[in-house]
């Protein structure tokens, strides 16, 4: 029969699950302090256009960003596969002491959102899916919505569920867009085989006679200059960033968590893949160096 270590030390043995739910309580034990930098997290680039919109509304917070790009593209992966990577990730985070997570990617608002709320109650957690469906129920004149997303996104039905919260007469026309990541993970924003794809994809959307489309999958806003020549000027397109983020300041301001130290704000880069890779598409897209980027190992 193997050893354990328990047998040898007269340590009691403690199960593995028993020490993660120790880790998790001890993290979770210490309360977010308004000097802290607010998280956010993305498969990859997406979420810098969630960044940005915090560079924006809120100039004064430090920020951790981390990229999962390891295990990037996340659109086509079962809800059991994001819910253990939204998890460790959160983890992550919280070892960097972060006050509020923003989570700057739909695929994992649409399918771990609600099991993060739950496994991690003492962090504020700001999801995209609720704000950008309000967003979009605002701006449409003719309650006709398109809506591009990821494969996840779209068959978990979340906007539609979130839209028909807001107003019951919208019509959805939805369509997953699983080459748009790849592509502009890979750097081929304007290249003309993006547009060529775009074009399939919008078909239906622009057949549905929408006046308003939501980006919805925070790589997206990438392709503006392409999707808005697709559409056309007369639709409105939704980023859910500007509405999530306007929704993250005023929850700060009431859990009385915003900084209120003037100073230039910190950002920090993590990535669970290629460090340069993630430097040179970042800093392009970011339109500015990211500065320091590092490496993140996630526990299991
Ligand atoms: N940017 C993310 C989203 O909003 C992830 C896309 C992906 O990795 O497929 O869904």
């Amino acid at each position: 029969m193997p050893l354990n270590i328990s047998d040898v030390t007269n340590i009691p043995a403690v199960p593995t699950q028993r020490i993660i739910t120790m880790v998790s309580e001890k993290l979770q034990a210490t309360k977010p302090q308004p000097n802290g930098p607010i998280g956010i997290y993305d498969s990859g680039v997406g979420g810098i256009t969630v960044l940005t919109e915090v560079m924006k509304q809120m100039p004064e917070e430090d920020v951790i960003y981390l990229a999962d790009t390891a295990r990037v593209p996340y659109g086509g992966r079962s809800a059991q596969e994001i819910i253990k990577f939204n998890r460790e990730i959160i983890h992550f985070m919280l070892g960097q002491g972060v006050k509020m997570i923003i989570v700057g990617c739909n695929t994992s608002c649409a399918l771990a959102y609600q099991a993060m709320r739950e496994e991690f109650p003492a962090v504020p957690i700001q999801g995209m899916i609720g704000p950008g469906a309000r967003a979009a129920a605002n701006a449409t004149k003719n309650n006709r919505i398109g809506l591009i997303a990821t494969v996840g996104t779209i068959e978990s039905k979340a906007y539609e569920i979130a839209l028909t919260k807001v107003n019951k007469n919208i019509a959805v026309t939805a369509n997953a867009c699983p080459l748009f990541v790849p592509l502009i993970e890979g750097g081929f924003i304007d290249a003309v085989e993006t547009l060529n794809v775009a074009k399939i994809y919008l078909k239906p959307i622009l057949e549905a006679e929408v006046d308003t489309l939501i980006y919805g999958c925070t790589h997206y806003p990438y392709l503006e200059k392409v999707i808005s020549k697709i559409m056309g000027p007369e639709v409105a397109l939704v980023d859910p960033a500007e509405e999530s983020i306007k929704h993250a300041k005023k929850a700060m301001d009431r859990l009385k968590l915003g900084n209120i130290k003037p100073r230039l704000p910190k950002y920090t880069y993590f990535v669970t893949g290629s460090v340069v890779q993630f430097q040179d598409l970042g800093s392009k897209l970011l339109g500015k160096p990211l500065g320091s980027v590092k490496q993140a190992t996630l526990s299991k």
